[in-house]
């Protein structure tokens, strides 16, 4: 075995050989820098090393699907966030805005309409214009008030015109609505009209086949009664949407439903 000694004059050697053959050691500028910069700026690290995992998290949330980034939203707010961005959720109106939904996040009770009219598109809030003031009397009348309750809309912007929502705009809307409801988990949903009804028990029935019980769904009991527009117009249909609510208030306090 070599001593050190020995080895030593071996490399000392090896250098004075290279040092013939190729000339004195140097080395370029470029070449101290390409090797000195990346261990200078490793050892001075957060700013940029965040900068890089924030970047790497926007890039992975930007290659998320739609559905991907619905079921991420853990709060309303957040998925409040989510639809003011949501292109799909708009109609062939052009400039409206969004109606999210209003009332207590942690509501018992989750009222589902058919879409904003022209007063809740100005205002950002479901029911607020005619039909609106005849649901706070209804609801009123079985002791609720809006701000107990939560209100929303299978569609979250308004359509043309206020023609029903079609098809393809009310399945475009619904995963939005479903992680609304499951984030909210009502024990009672009251859907106001035809088309909320339809939509959410994915039928085409007649009002008269759906409203009088109960329909479980997302964990709900999920029932269906006149539209308060449909009632401006049909006073008739005041009489049994007075016998429904009182149902749903009746089901309410049997599920010790908050007060
Ligand atoms: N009609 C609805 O269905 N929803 C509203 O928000 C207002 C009127
Ligand atoms: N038909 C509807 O479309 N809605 C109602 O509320 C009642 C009848």
């Amino acid at each position: 075995m070599n001593s050190s000694k020995d080895l030593y004059s071996e490399i000392a050697q090896f250098l004075e050989n290279e040092r013939e053959v190729y000339g004195p050691f140097s080395m370029a500028e470029t070449e101290i820098n390409a090797d000195t910069e990346p261990s200078v700026s490793a050892a001075k690290p957060t700013g940029e090393t965040i900068k890089t995992v924030v970047e790497e998290e926007n890039k992975e949330y930007r290659s998320m699907t739609t559905r991907e980034k619905i079921e991420a939203c853990s709060t309303l707010d957040e998925l409040h966030e989510l639809c003011e961005k949501a292109e799909e959720l708009r109609t062939d109106l052009k400039g409206t805005n969004l109606v999210f939904g209003v009332g207590n996040p942690q509501a018992d009770l989750m009222l589902i309409g058919e879409a904003p009219g022209a007063e809740e598109d100005r205002q950002g809030e479901p029911f607020v214009g005619a039909a609106g003031q005849l649901l706070n009397k209804i609801l009123a009348a079985v002791n609720f008030n809006r701000e107990d309750v939560y209100i929303a809309n299978i569609l979250k912007h308004r359509p043309p015109g206020n023609r029903n929502p079609n098809p393809d705009e009310r399945s475009r809307s619904l995963p939005y609505l479903f992680r609304q409801i499951d984030l909210i988990q009502p024990k009672i949903i009251l859907c106001l009209g035809l088309i909320s009804g339809n939509t959410l028990l994915n039928r085409e029935d007649l009002l008269r086949d759906l409203r009088g019980g109960f329909h479980p769904f997302r964990g709900a009991d999920l029932t269906v009664t006149y539209h308060p527009a449909a009632l401006l117009r049909n006073p008739q249909w005041k009489r049994p949407t007075w016998e429904d609510v009182q149902k749903v208030r009746k089901r309410y306090d049997e599920l010790g439903c908050k007060p």
